[in-house]
């Protein structure tokens, strides 16, 4: 039930923040999460291995140009990448990450608008409470089929 009660807490920040955000807000990337990039192996290596590899549909393209320009400092992590590797993620991401949007480049997928749609304040704060969750990013561990690009499993 605490599922349902979540799914209803959802669904009602969805209708406020609709609301909120006029026609043409948060709600144009509502589908974004439908449309599948080809798989990449050297994505999936390179940005897979720690957390899930992002769909490139998350961010905007400039979002994914600032993340590799910054890999010397990944969210306090140096990522080494090999010029050849850089260069074919710079294109896979730059080719299926989504048109730059008016938010510039934000570098967390778990602070966009539609994720924030999509998990309200009450489902954030029981996930960071829970030590088998811990983090927002942590997609798989609520969503089964995170790593094929299923986000409506649960
Ligand atoms: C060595 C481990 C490691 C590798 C490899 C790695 N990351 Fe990360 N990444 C992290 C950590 C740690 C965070 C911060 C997670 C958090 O705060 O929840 C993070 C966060 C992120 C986020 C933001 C997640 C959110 O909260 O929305 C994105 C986007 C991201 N990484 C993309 C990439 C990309 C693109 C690559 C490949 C170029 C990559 N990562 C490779 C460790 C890694
Ligand atoms: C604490 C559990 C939890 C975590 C962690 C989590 N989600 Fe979710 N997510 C949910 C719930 C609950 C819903 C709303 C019910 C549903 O649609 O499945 C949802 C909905 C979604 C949806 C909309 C699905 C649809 O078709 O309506 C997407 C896309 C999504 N999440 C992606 C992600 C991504 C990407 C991550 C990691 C960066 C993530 N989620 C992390 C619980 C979580």
């Amino acid at each position: 039930m605490a599922r349902a009660r979540a799914l209803a807490t959802a669904a009602l920040a969805s209708a406020v923040l609709g609301i909120a955000l006029g026609p043409g807000g948060a709600r144009a990337d509502s589908d974004l999460y439908e449309r599948r990039a080809p798989r990449d192996p050297a994505y999936e290596a390179s940005c897979g291995t720690c957390h899930l590899a992002f769909a490139p549909a998350f961010l905007p393209q400039s979002s994914w140009s600032a993340l590799l320009a910054g890999r010397g400092a990944h969210f306090g992590l140096p990522l080494s990448l090999s010029p050849e590797v850089l260069a074919e993620l710079e294109s896979y991401l730059a080719t299926h990450g989504n048109a730059p949007g008016e938010q510039g480049a934000p570098l967390k997928v778990t602070e966009q608008p539609w994720f924030l749609d999509e998990h309200p304040a009450r489902l954030r704060d029981g996930a960071l409470a829970d030590p088998t969750i811990g983090r927002m990013s942590n997609c798989a561990a609520c969503h089964a089929g995170a790593a094929q690009g299923e986000f409506d499993d649960d």
